[in-house]
């Protein structure tokens, strides 16, 4: 497809047409999809039915003798389901803690405990030093951004480079000492599936800060969920914290929820010895104890780190196809055109579109008109404004691959009428 920018002007109206033509086809097909949020689907969901009955009758007792029925046993959770995730998190099973069904309520907790109390090396409660701002890697993760937000911390979006954030402007940043922190999803980033380079990780290791107790919301929500055969890795951020001086920069977050069941699997947490004590002394004023039998269901079916991997290479092969599906009709479609790129993720369960600058909200909304749902446009940016309004998120896990297909085809069909709207109009313009 040649450059729809440098088009002549008939062939781009004759283009504009048969694009309208294809987009009202697949109108009047009254689909309803939804590519909103990066849900499994009821297949992957599947994978997981053995724990609805583990552990089973009588057995309750975990490797320690803790009855998992009762109060009490280790704060920080099972041993043993600790160890299976050791791996995952980059952490000795003593500096993780598992708690609860999702990693956003621990982000919520170690967030509103650091702004209640303040964090070890820290001058006491974050509120007392408001306003403080989070760096925030843009495209990025919304509810991390509803999160602080919704507590007054002030959004600083940084752009991100395919590698991890611009770590140059990070560190520029992260010298005022109003920067308390930073949100990072550094594997398979959502939506941009982006690792963090081991220099990054480096750099953000090490890097000089202004507050003395700053620190990295390490979210590895995505650190198993590969879509190829390459299981990708990523530099260990609390080995590098401890070597380069800053031992308790990390806090790391973690779950199950896109490994087994999405709100009634495991959320898990896990840093330096300081921080672990830290997090669990506040929350032992929260509750008793986490849920140990739900732990302990999934130490069953689990097993080990193997058996982790195992199930998620299963998802692997639900997920790949649904992916390869979404490139191969953005390529048919936008490849050339010059008015959209895409991401092609390893892992992860996004891709990231970014149309024509200030198109993105028309595209979602032609979409959207065709029955296709995608992440509403600005949403993957601080205070929901994509300042170029050209980011779009899809998340093809849910449908199956022919669905899926059906989205990427009305999402890129959208992206062209958009981009095809502004360029007339642009020309229309230098013709007068
Ligand atoms: C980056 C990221 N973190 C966390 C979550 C949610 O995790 P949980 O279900 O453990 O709260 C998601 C879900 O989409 C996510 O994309």
């Amino acid at each position: 497809m040649p450059d729809l920018r440098s088009m002549p002007i008939a062939e781009l109206h004759a283009y504009r047409e048969s694009v309208e033509q294809r987009y009202t086809a697949l109108k009047e097909r009254r689909l309803s999809l939804n590519l909103t949020r990066g849900k499994p689907s009821d297949e992957q969901i599947a994978l997981s039915d053995a724990l609805l009955s583990l552990p089973g009758p009588g057995d309750y007792t975990a490797a320690d003798g803790t009855d998992c029925r009762n109060y009490f046993g280790s704060p920080n959770g099972l041993l043993e389901t600790r160890q299976i995730f050791a791996g995952m998190l980059g952490a000795p099973p003593e500096q993780i803690v598992i708690d609860g069904v999702s990693s956003i309520a621990l982000m919520h907790d170690a967030l509103t405990y650091a702004l209640l109390t303040g964090v070890p090396g820290g001058r006491g409660p974050w509120s007392a030093e408001a306003p403080i701002a989070f760096l925030c890697p843009s495209p990025g993760y919304d509810r991390h951004f509803a999160l602080t937000e919704g507590y007054g911390v002030k959004l600083v979006p940084v752009a991100l480079t395919g590698h991890g954030p611009d770590v140059d402007e990070v560190e520029r940043l992260a010298a005022d000492p109003a920067v308390k922190g930073m949100w990072c999803v550094p594997k398979y980033s959502n939506p941009t599936g982006e690792i963090y380079a081991p220099e990054t990780v480096k750099r953000l290791a090490s890097m000089r800060t202004g507050a003395a107790d700053f620190r990295l919301f390490w979210d590895n929500a995505y650190g198993v969920h590969h879509l190829t055969e390459t299981r990708h890795e990523l530099a260990n951020v609390l080995e590098a914290c401890a070597r380069h001086g800053n031992p308790d920069r990390a806090l790391v977050f973690g779950s199950t929820s896109k490994i087994t069941y999405g709100g009634a699997g495991l959320g898990m947490f896990a840093s330096s010895p300081a921080n672990v004590a830290w997090f669990l002394d506040r929350r032992s004023r929260q509750s008793i104890g986490p849920d140990k039998l739900n732990q302990l269901r999934h130490a069953r079916f689990l097993r080990d780190e193997a058996g982790l991997h195992r199930l998620t290479d299963a998802h692997r092969a639900i997920l790949a196809p649904k992916f390869r599906r979404v490139q191969e009709v953005l390529g048919d479609l936008l490849g050339g055109t010059g008015v959209a790129t895409w991401t092609d993720p390893a892992g992860g369960y996004f891709v990231s579109l970014d149309v024509m600058d200030g198109t993105a909200k028309r595209t979602v909304e032609l979409a959207k008109q065709a029955g296709i749902q995608v992440t509403p446009a600005g949403r993957t940016f601080p205070y929901g404004k994509d300042p170029l309004d050209r980011n779009i998120r899809i998340a093809p896990s849910y449908p199956d691959v022919a669905e899926v297909g059906l989205a990427a085809e009305g999402v890129a069909l959208s992206a062209l009428l958009a981009a095809t709207e502004i360029l007339l109009q642009q020309r229309a313009v230098t013709a007068r």
